[in-house]
């Protein structure tokens, strides 16, 4: 289980985050809404230690994660498929892929590994020696997803992954992380799109303004017009 108890985060004087609490059960997918500033990629990227909490707690299968390095963190089991994907346009899909296993050494494992990918994203098998600049956006989060799968982590963090593409490949993407969920990965989706989100999370939370303002049963969001106008803006 992850854990998330009283978290706060600051930028400078700027209180961001303020006492986040909520429960990520093991091998559940919980979603995270809000609108644009109000706090996600911060929860996020403090879960992975790329920012620091100012007080609170966050505890993965037990042990306290406050104050490790992401290197510990991805160690630990835990994996960000980061916003915009962020994948390098001039390296080849299976460089980007690779890079994912850039903190282990057991080489044969990290084949199988990377076979794995190919067998969930097999559009990748064929492309693996092309430019990811050259895929196209779904693809692009394929190669961002494989890569943070080469970590294998038990746990994976995903920020806005069906941001930006095309209506038709949404569907896709709710098919993957589905998948994703049934090899075992407990998930904690940030999204904006709630018709995803209530697709594949058994809980949600909204964010307002770095507080929890809202958290129930992800199904029951999208009938939900006074916590979606309230909340969200639409
Ligand atoms: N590195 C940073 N320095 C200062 N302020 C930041 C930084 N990153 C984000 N913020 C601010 O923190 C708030 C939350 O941002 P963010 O976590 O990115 O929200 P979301 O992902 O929900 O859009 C916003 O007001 C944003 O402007
Ligand atoms: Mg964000």
């Amino acid at each position: 289980m992850l854990a998330i108890s009283h978290l706060r985060v600051s930028y400078g004087i700027t209180e961001v985050l303020r006492d986040v609490s909520f429960e990520v059960q093991t091998g559940s997918i919980v979603a995270l809404l809000g609108g644009n500033g109000s706090g996600k990629t911060t929860i996020l990227n403090t879960l992975i230690g790329v920012v620091q909490a100012k007080s609170g707690s966050i505890q993965f299968e037990d042990a306290e994660c406050v104050g490790l390095s992401t290197n510990q963190l991805v160690k630990r089991g835990i994996s960000l498929v980061p916003q915009g994907r962020e994948v390098w346009p001039s390296m080849s899909v299976k460089d980007n892929v690779e890079l994912g296993a850039a903190t282990r050494k057991d080489w044969a494992d990290i084949k199988v590994d990377l076979e794995s990918v190919y067998d969930l994203f097999p559009k990748l098998a064929i492309r693996r020696t092309q430019l990811a600049g050259a895929l196209s956006g779904g693809e692009q989060q394929m190669v961002a997803i494989g890569r943070a799968l080469m970590a294998r982590p038990r746990c994976l963090l995903m920020d806005e992954p069906s941001a930006g593409l095309a209506p038709n490949i949404v569907g896709d993407m709710v098919d993957t992380i589905l998948a994703l969920n049934k090899r075992g990965l407990t998930i904690l989706l940030v999204e904006q799109n709630i018709g995803v989100a209530a697709a594949v999370a058994q809980s949600a939370h909204i964010l307002e303004n770095g507080a929890i303002a809202f958290s129930g049963p992800a199904a029951g969001l999208i009938d939900n017009p006074a916590v979606l106008l309230s909340y969200l803006g639409r």
